[in-house]
């Protein structure tokens, strides 16, 4: 575990070695303060002697003060670096997030990206922190206090080396029952926060589709399942204690008895004998560190490895050595593409042949499900294609560099949403410096400065997590306008005017047409009125294209587009 995390713990090097060796000067000194006292009670006391009582008396106080003062440090030492060192490994790992594909966050999903990146993260920071303190003060206290026990009264010693082994045995049994069960509620855990995070992103939908009680159930089994495992472990570990007490008292027990009558032959003075108990209380709490520390560092170690898998999860779209700078043109051609998302095995694109001249408006339409949304995603690299090549301004997408290529393409996704913040915030995702005139005039093109200049507070008005206090067509116009500030040369709208009545759409396509001349606009559309006019129209039916050409070409050469077109005109006449 701690190779991997070795990288992560370097920032903290320093403090990583500091606190061990403060840990042990912590330990040195509770190992002596017994021995002092037992030195009190035989010499001191014994003796009659005051001076030397009030010397030694000092003596202990100081080495407590500096006891404690080396634990404090140590611990504010481990602390640091502990949690600096999650800190770290939640940052590359937010870092790695960044670089994914589309395909490596379906496979990763969102809700395990954030259990990762929060409990797993904090589980690895307090590990950490534990390994440089308890793993460090166990042993050494163990070690040391046996040394003490050993040279003050050998024979007596035997007893608790006797029972050392035995303690052993029984951390061992348990511990190796214990942490595959440790394993086992990390994946609990997780599988609790997806049902969390999915019907909570969800809550919208759950509601109106009454569904309050399945969601309830489904949580509840995963809830139910995680409260057993934990409390499998949990037993077992509690099984420790009494075995542990037990081994301890009889050790005590026999101590006393042996001790006591050296006691009264006079071979052994009786602070000794207290010191010796002190001693294996010691050895005791050392025990209980480590059984707690093992129990700990495997469940952390599960941690490790799942944000390791974050870390090291790299995108398969990769750029090339000697990347294109600079996009021509908004032209965009298909060339015998072939798409299957990954991990399944059917064709979702199947032999797309098509070219859009820079400047021209193309309309997608089709039934849904027929791979629109797949097509336009291959444009900007969300997705690599499996076969043929996908081409703008006459290049290999993949030969772009990315940030180029992206910065050329507007891109407004179907599920677009806002981010939380301001209505400016939002547009300046598109372009970090744009001037407010600017985001106005972006307004105005989509038709969202009919609301936005409604607001007392304008651009600064509040956009709350997911854009959820703008109605759906306010939020359609706001995401193309952000599309629209990054002045791409190729603009992609999916499905992105089907929330906006008709009015506003015709409003729209002609904002489209006399103001974004030059860009190449891409419109998926479920209604025929929104593309009508297009340079090219496509038709796509399940992954390939059935026709391209014109609104007048398509009624004469395509079933399928004249049939959508019936249908809507039917659909208009009836209401
Ligand atoms: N991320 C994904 N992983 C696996 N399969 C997917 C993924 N996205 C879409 N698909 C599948 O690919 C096919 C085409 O989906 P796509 O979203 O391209 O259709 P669409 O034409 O945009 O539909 P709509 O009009 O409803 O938006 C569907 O069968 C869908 O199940
Ligand atoms: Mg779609």
């Amino acid at each position: 575990m701690f190779r991997k995390l070795a990288p992560y713990i370097k920032k903290y090097k320093v403090y990583a070695m500091l606190s061990p060796i403060m840990m042990v000067l912590e330990v040195a000194s509770d190992i002596v303060i017994p021995m002092l006292m037992a030195k009190i009670v035989d010499v001191g006391i014994a003796g009659g002697d005051g001076q030397y009582v009030i010397k030694m008396g000092l003596l202990m106080i100081g080495l407590a003060l500096f006891g404690g003062i080396m634990g404090t440090w140590s611990s504010h030492i481990g602390a640091t670096a502990g949690f600096g060192t999650a800190a770290e490994i939640r940052k590359a790992a937010y870092a790695s997030i960044q670089g994914y594909s589309f395909a490596n966050i379906d496979k990763l999903s969102a809700p395990s990206l954030i259990t990762r990146l929060t409990t797993d993260a904090e589980l690895v920071g307090q590990v950490t922190m534990m390994s440089l303190r308890m793993a460090i003060r166990a042993p050494f206290l163990m070690i040391f206090a046996l040394i003490m026990a050993l040279y003050m009264n050998a024979r007596l010693a035997l007893i608790f080396l006797g029972a050392i082994p035995v303690l052993a045995l029984a951390l061992v049994v348990i511990l190796r029952k214990a942490v595959p069960l440790f394993k086992l509620m990390q994946e609990k855990i997780d599988r609790v926060n997806a049902v969390v995070q999915e019907q909570l992103a969800g809550i919208r939908v759950v509601k109106s589709f009454n569904r309050q009680k399945e969601s309830k159930d489904a949580f509840m089994e995963r809830n139910r399942d995680l409260r057993d495992t934990a409390i499998r472990a949990i037993n077992l570990i509690v099984a420790l204690m009494p075995v542990m007490f037990l081994v301890v008292y009889i050790c005590i027990l026999f101590v006393l008895w042996f001790g006591g009558k050296m006691v009264m032959v006079g071979t052994m003075g009786s602070g000794d004998l207290i010191a010796f108990i002190t001693y294996i209380s010691q050895i005791m709490m050392a025990l209980m560190m480590l059984s707690m520390y093992f129990m700990m560092y495997t469940r952390a170690s599960a941690s490790t490895n799942r944000l390791i898998e974050v870390i090291e999860t790299k995108s398969e779209i990769k750029e090339r050595t000697n990347p294109v700078k600079e996009v021509k043109d908004g032209s965009v051609a298909f060339e015998n593409v072939n798409f299957k998302y990954p991990g399944y095995r059917e064709n979702i694109l199947e032999d797309i042949n098509l070219l859009f001249e820079g400047g021209q408006t193309i309309g997608i339409i089709g039934s849904t499900g027929s791979s629109k949304s797949t097509l336009v995603q291959m444009i900007p690299r969300l997705y690599d294609v499996a076969e043929g090549s996908v081409k703008v301004g006459g290049v290999d997408v993949r030969d772009y560099d990315m940030t180029v290529l992206r910065d050329a393409i507007g891109f407004v996704l179907q599920n677009n949403t806002l981010i939380s913040g301001t209505i400016r915030s939002n547009m300046q995702w598109g372009d970090e410096h744009v001037t407010d005139e600017e985001i106005i005039r972006a307004l105005k093109q989509t038709q969202a400065w009919e609301f936005v200049s409604q607001y007392e507070d304008g651009l600064d008005h509040r956009v709350e997590q997911g854009g959820n206090n703008f109605s759906g067509g306010q939020k359609q116009r706001l995401t193309i306008a952000r599309a629209l500030i990054k002045q791409p040369k190729i603009l992609i709208l999916d499905d992105s005017t089907s929330a906006v009545d008709m009015a506003t759409d015709a409003k729209l396509r002609h904002s489209f047409r006399t103001e974004l001349k030059g860009i190449t606009t891409i419109i998926i559309a479920q209604r025929v009125a929104s593309i009508r006019d297009a340079d090219q129209i496509i038709v796509m039916e399940e992954g390939k294209v059935d026709a391209l050409g014109t609104h007048e070409e398509l009624l004469e050469k395509s079933e399928v587009y004249r049939e959508i077109y019936d249908s809507q005109q039917k659909g208009l006449a009836v209401s």
